[in-house]
């Protein structure tokens, strides 16, 4: 595993923790912030501690976790004020409705609403709620006023909630999505990819055979729109395409959503010119022959349609041979089989500098969900130069690899 750039070396974060079931992504984020440098500590709500223990966060911030604003250890020298005082920055996350009332109307009847009352820090929130809590117009009113009063926000975003068959506008920003704001805010990131333009493409195409059915493959997105936001934290001006997902757009990138190969190509050459393209979109090779204007009809004795197909445009070899190809092209490539022997030969016919191959099959053990709508990946870097084999390792955690590649190929802009 290559370690982050220490982009929050020596910054003191407190993190105020609330009770939402989004509390568990809060250990990753402490994992993530303490490994780009950053120090945490941590004060957990009554009701954060029904959803995660003082025990697992204290043992990932390697700090003591502060619950009780009565305590007397901690309070013989005022704690809530020195929490504050030994912190550069305050973030809330998840920021219950609860807790930003409680803000936005200056009360402080627990540990963590004295603090962020008392403080004179910047605070960041994080809000994760249920879609009707975050669009009701009490929780709008609150946003609207901790906004007035200089609060940050990131998120919430777009999405599937833990409760079942729920969607909308309340889950808690990523943890990387909230490093990111986190660095935005303290401006302290590098930015090796500031005055890049990188084009992303993401998911998968939808071919259509009639109005109401299409041909589709098994991507979520999730290693297309982790790369988009892994170069946008880079400093890169992302262009992100994406084809029907269900996961929400990343941050700070524009995001053209698409639905079928030829609409993919179109929207990515309308994003040229770009300094670098990576093509990570499950892009279908093959469509329906005749799109059927009505839906095709179930005929009693005539059997099963036949079904012609046609090829689809190859987006990759396009770019990889257009008149405005980039100076670095990156192609992924899902293969089942011969993965060296199918990459190294895709290089050249596609006109690509890199191709990223990770085996899709079902036995390539990537744990659940395998790489297709999983969340790991296991990937080979295939150039003229040769191969890198990574090692197994989070989706998240492959995207910000890559980005730091491109930095390094593209080097710093003139
Ligand atoms: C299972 C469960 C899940 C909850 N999820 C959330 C949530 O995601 N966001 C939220 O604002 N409140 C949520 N609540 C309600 C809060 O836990 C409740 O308002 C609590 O008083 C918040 O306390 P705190 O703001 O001090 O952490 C949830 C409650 C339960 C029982």
């Amino acid at each position: 595993m290559t370690t982050p750039q220490q982009t929050l070396r020596k910054t003191r974060i407190l993190l105020l923790i609330g009770g939402g079931i989004a509390a568990y992504k809060c250990l990753d984020l402490i994992r993530r912030l303490r490994e780009r440098g950053a120090s945490v500590r941590c004060v957990m709500t009554r009701a954060a501690q029904e959803f995660i223990t003082p025990l697992s966060v204290g043992a990932l911030s390697a700090d003591h976790v502060f619950t009780d604003l009565f305590d007397r250890q901690d309070e013989h020298d005022v704690g809530h004020i020195r929490l504050s005082r030994e912190a550069d920055l305050l973030v809330v996350a998840p920021a219950t409705a609860d807790l930003m009332a409680k803000l936005a109307t200056g009360q402080a009847n627990d540990l963590a609403s004295t603090v962020l009352l008392a403080t004179d820090k910047p605070v960041l929130m994080a809000p994760a709620m249920n879609p009707h809590m975050w669009e009701h117009p009490a929780t709008q009113r609150n946003a609207r006023t901790l906004r007035e009063d200089g609060v940050h926000f990131v998120g919430p975003n777009r999405g599937e909630m833990a409760e079942s068959g729920e969607a909308g506008e309340g889950r808690m920003a990523e943890p990387l999505e909230i490093v990111a704001a986190i660095e935005t805010l303290l401006d302290t990131g590098e930015k090796p990819l500031a005055g890049r333009k990188v084009i992303v493409t993401s998911g998968p195409t939808h071919e259509v055979i009639d109005p109401v059915r299409y041909i589709a493959n098994r991507s979520s997105g999730k290693q297309g729109h982790a790369i988009a936001a892994a170069l946008a934290h880079l400093g890169a001006s992302v262009h992100l395409v994406s084809g029907p997902v269900s996961i929400p757009d990343p941050q700070g990138v524009t995001t053209t959503h698409v639905e079928t190969a030829r609409q993919m190509r179109e929207a990515v050459e309308a994003a040229l010119p770009a300094d670098a393209g990576v093509f990570v979109a499950a892009v279908a090779d093959w469509r329906p022959a005749v799109e059927t204007a009505e839906k095709i009809k179930k005929k009693q004795g005539e059997g099963a349609p036949m079904l012609e197909l046609t090829e689809n445009p190859d987006i990759l070899a396009g770019v990889g041979h257009h008149e405005k190809r980039p100076a670095l092209v990156i192609g992924f490539a899902a293969e089942t089989q011969d993965l060296f022997k199918n990459a190294r030969a895709k290089l050249n016919k596609k006109g690509a500098d890199i191709i990223v191959a990770n085996d899709v099959s079902h036995d390539s053990g990537v744990g659940p969900g395998g790489v297709m709508g999983g969340d790991r990946n296991s990937v080979v870097i295939v150039s003229q130069d040769g191969h890198d084999e990574w090692p197994e390792m989070g989706k998240d955690d492959v995207a910000e690899r890559l980005a730091q590649l491109i930095a390094d190929r593209l080097g710093p802009k003139e």
